[in-house]
């Protein structure tokens, strides 16, 4: 059974730490204490120095790997240069401890493009929008929304804040899912559908209870009656009720983070009904609910990423700022798949070539955009970070939550 769970479970993204390898760290840590255990003895014996040599150059093996798969992830990205905080001089109305990640990279990302609209698939804060309407005083139409009423209410406040000194712009917030996109600016404005909007960010967040892909988030963040729906539609488990309240519980003791933890949970909730294959069905049922809710949240990313590069005018810009490999994974894939690759390699290396192609710049002169390293191009579009782009040292060391941020944007044709 505890098999067939675990099989079950390795399905489920990041269900479990337990499942994944030990970090860097551990296994540096665990060479250096296997060989600081060593006493001089040991040194006598012919055999065991042999065996101790084989040792070291094992563990010197493994740190060679590690350090190979390090140098591999990094070049697979760019890190930022951006100064941090050089963005600071924007006024910003939020009450929060907020700090939005790569502020000044997602400014950059639209600075030489003429914002006449621009929207924010995920207010959160509206740090990032704040910043925006502040760099762009040309904007004319804002478009925000999120699904979490407290955030709307909070970032409706923020953005209100500055029409004060934007009285021409038409700032517009919604509580709706950016899966809506199309249909909320058809609502806002058809003429806006028509011609496109001029830039969309995405900020798929770490905090956000919507936005997360693993089942270990479903049991220990979603709201109740989420739990409740993801048993009773994904899962058709009738016991869904009893178990969405067993699921609830168990966060006030720490919450549910290992497949032992919900198969516990499961068995004890079934308890007494239907025997072993009693608990056995419904734990199966509840881990399918899961893998299920989990791959729809991914489908519902690639539809909404498809649908806000659809509402792009030409020349118009998408950023997607994600923080988990699942995510980054189907931001990177669609994105090639959107743009269409001519037959022929489409990657131009604008550090080798020494040119940049940005067709809409508000100054021909000022086209240079020193954040684009190398672009992938495409018949529909121009993927502009070919790698992600991610925060800089110092914002890693300062906003723990950055470290695992990764930055794409693509331009429309
Ligand atoms: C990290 S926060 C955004 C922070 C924001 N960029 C800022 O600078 O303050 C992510 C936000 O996305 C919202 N969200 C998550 N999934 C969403 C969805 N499918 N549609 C709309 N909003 C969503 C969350 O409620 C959360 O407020």
């Amino acid at each position: 059974m505890a098999k067939q769970m675990m099989r079950c479970l390795i399905s489920i993204p990041r269900i479990s730490r337990a499942l994944s390898p030990p970090p860097a760290a551990y296994l540096t840590l665990r060479a250096q204490r296997s060989l600081a255990t060593d006493t001089a003895d040991t040194f006598s014996d012919g055999r065991m120095m042999q065996k101790k040599k084989k040792q070291q150059k094992s563990e010197e093996k493994k740190k060679a790997e590690l350090l190979a798969v390090k140098r591999k992830k990094e070049k697979r990205r760019t890190r930022s240069e951006k100064e941090f905080g050089s963005t600071i001089s924007f006024e910003f109305h939020s009450n929060e401890n907020h700090i939005p990640v790569m502020l000044g990279e997602v400014v950059d990302v639209f600075s030489s493009v003429y914002l006449r609209s621009f929207v924010d698939c995920t207010l959160g804060a509206a740090g990032h929008s704040s910043a925006i309407i502040q760099a762009h005083p040309e904007l004319e139409n804002y478009v925000g929304m999120d699904v979490d009423p407290v955030a709307h209410a909070k970032a409706r406040a923020c953005i209100d804040a500055l029409l004060h000194s934007h009285s021409h712009l038409k700032a517009q917030t919604f509580i709706r899912n950016f899966k809506h996109i199309k249909s909320l600016l058809a609502d806002v404005d058809p003429r806006l559908l028509h011609s496109g909007v001029d830039a969309i960010l995405m900020d798929l967040g770490m905090s956000s209870m919507q936005a997360t892909l693993k089942a270990e988030d479903i049991l220990n963040c979603w709201p109740d009656a989420e739990v409740g729906r993801v048993l009773r539609e994904y899962g058709e488990e009738s016991n869904w009720r009893l178990l969405q309240n067993k699921i609830v519980q168990a966060r006030v003791h720490g919450g549910l983070h290992s497949t032992g933890d919900l198969v516990d949970l499961v068995r004890s909730a079934t308890h007494g009904r239907g025997g072993r294959q009693g608990w056995i069905k419904t734990a199966t049922r509840v881990f399918q609910a899961l893998r299920i809710a989990v791959n729809d949240e991914l489908n519902t990313l690639e539809k909404s990423l498809n649908a806000c590069f659809e509402s792009l005018a030409p020349g118009g810009r998408l950023a997607v700022i994600s923080f988990h490999s699942l995510e980054d994974r189907i931001v990177k894939q669609t994105f090639l798949s959107m743009i269409e690759i001519d037959r022929g390699d489409g990657d131009v290396d604008v550090e080798e070539r020494g040119e940049r192609d940005i067709r809409k710049t508000k100054d021909e002169n000022n086209a240079k955009e020193t954040w684009i390293r190398s672009m992938v191009h495409g018949r529909n579009g121009t993927i502009l970070t070919k790698r992600p782009i991610t925060p800089s040292e110092e914002e890693e060391k300062l906003n723990v939550r950055s470290r695992s941020a990764k930055l794409r944007v693509i331009e429309k044709v």
